[in-house]
């Protein structure tokens, strides 16, 4: 159980991120009994709601899958409510702020979670109006936040300057929601919980390391805020880079949370800004059969846009575990599937006695179908002596059957409440994130990289399978 009991402010209820994510993770807490059930939770936005357009909203995206779910769900939009204001008017936080007192009185809350579900550009406006009508003296405050954190390195700090003018580091909770994701956080138990993985999980055994985020949908309906901040700047420079981190850190001292951002930290320190060379940049055009349309055929996107819709990046960690091997990061709009996943790909094996041999590589598939398998030699079966490339196969839905694999939004709410900050973002680590993609993104916002054309629905611009192989992948002729 959290050490206290909430009161949870939404603020941007009426948006797409509070209605696809936050409300079904704070449902999916409720019905699971993660939830306190006296938590209120307060939704605040701008736009005019009544009472049934709120409940709409909320649960839009909540799926109810057995009798419970069903009979959950009135009980937790009884601990609903909506209220809407302008995002600087203090008369309407102080409107929030008494109902925040009424629902306190009857719940005997003595603290209080604000998550910021809001565009970027009223991000200080609403923690200045919360900092000054509804943070009390002796009221725990928790604040989370979400990307976009500024666009590079000084936007990032001046953002965290202002931000931390109001609200001290340990009050804020910077999500980025694949440190939720199950298999991210299988990571740390891979590398720290198996004998058999840490003797060679370095330069020595390890050729090269692929992560790799595909999506098949494009940007349809948020053009005009993709332009602005790119591929890169929307899941390279922090989900992506967040899975190399876990990968590529030292154990910590514990569990603890200053102790595991300290290892995350160190390692991103190691990593140098990413060179032009080291870099291919993609944009969609329409689909091959003409149904889909391009990037540039949304009328939220400015004419003759550059901005990529795909990113392929070679990063380098300079310190002793893994000085020379690359880091290959690549990630994508509008492409042939969906899908996550994690590739570490071994050295080739000295010597030949065998022929036709391929790499031994760690795969861990985050989504979908969330697996952990190693790509190993075998006999193939029978008279002859002949190798053959096999799985040794941990797929989740066949080994967990029974279990649910929780959302990551549900994850990290819950450590939120109990205050646990392992899996969010620390000021440092943003910062040191920041300054190895801000060089290259400030070349690219010069437009001195042309985005080379792939159709949507197809694997990424010509030249992927170059790239990697230039970076040291080496595809398996056995597959
Ligand atoms: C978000 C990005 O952070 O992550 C989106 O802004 C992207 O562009 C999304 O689609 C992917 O998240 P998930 O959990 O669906 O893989």
């Amino acid at each position: 159980d959290a050490k206290h009991l909430y009161t949870i402010v939404v603020l941007g209820a009426s948006g797409d991120l509070a209605k696809k994510k936050t409300f079904p993770a704070l449902f999916g807490l409720f019905k699971n009994q993660y939830l306190n059930r006296k938590t209120h939770i307060i939704g605040y936005a701008r736009t005019k709601m009544d009472r049934a357009t709120f409940e709409g909203h909320i649960t839009k995206y909540i799926k109810l899958k057995t009798n419970e779910d069903k009979a959950a769900l009135p009980k937790f939009l009884e601990l609903c409510s909506y209220q809407d204001g302008q995002y600087d008017r203090d008369a309407d936080f102080q409107n929030l702020e008494k109902r925040m007192v009424e629902v306190e009185k009857s719940s005997g809350a003595t603290a209080r979670l604000f998550y910021m579900a809001l565009p970027p550009s009223v991000f200080i406006p609403v923690a200045t109006s919360l900092k000054k009508n509804n943070y009390k003296k002796g009221v725990v405050i928790r604040l989370i936040v979400e990307k976009p954190f500024g666009m590079d390195l000084e936007s990032s700090r001046q953002l965290a300057k202002e931000l931390g003018a109001l609200f001290s580091e340990d009050e804020i909770y910077r999500i980025d929601h694949y440190l939720g994701k199950e298999m991210v956080k299988n990571l740390m138990i891979l590398r720290f919980a198996n004998v058999i993985f840490g003797s060679v999980w370095n330069r020595h055994s390890i050729d090269n390391v692929q992560i790799t985020f595909k999506e098949k949908i494009g940007t349809e309906g948020r053009g005009g805020y993709f332009d602005e901040f790119g591929i890169i700047r929307d899941v390279m420079q922090n989900h992506l880079l967040q899975i190399l981190t876990l990968i590529a850190m030292e154990s910590p001292v514990s569990l603890q949370a200053e102790d595991v951002r300290d290892e995350k930290v160190k390692v991103l320190r190691f990593i140098p800004p990413i060179a032009k060379e080291d870099v291919l940049l993609g944009q969609y055009t329409k689909s091959a059969d003409g149904k889909e349309p391009g990037y540039l055929d949304d009328k939220t996107v400015p004419a003759g846009s550059k901005t990529p819709t795909y990113a392929a990046a070679t990063l380098y960690i300079h310190n002793e575990r893994w000085s020379g091997v690359p880091f290959v990061l690549k990630c994508g709009k509008a492409l042939d599937q969906q899908k996550t996943e994690i590739r570490i790909q071994f050295r080739d094996i000295p010597g030949n006695l065998f022929s036709n041999l391929a790499r031994n590589e760690i795969v861990i598939r985050v989504q979908p179908n969330e697996a952990v398998y190693v790509k190993m030699m075998n006999k193939e079966p029978g008279l002859g002596m002949k190798t053959i490339i096999s799985d040794l196969d941990l797929s989740y839905s066949s080994r967990f059957n029974d279990s649910v694999i929780p959302e990551a939004y549900e994850s990290l709410i819950l450590d939120s409440l109990n205050e646990d900050h392992s899996n969010f973002v620390r000021d440092d680590e943003l910062d040191a994130a920041w300054k190895i993609f801000t060089p290259i993104l400030k070349t690219i916002d010069r437009r001195e990289i042309d985005p080379v054309p792939y159709a949507y629905g197809s694997r990424g611009p010509a030249g992927v399978t170059d790239f990697v192989a230039k970076h040291g992948y080496k595809r398996s002729e056995q597959e």
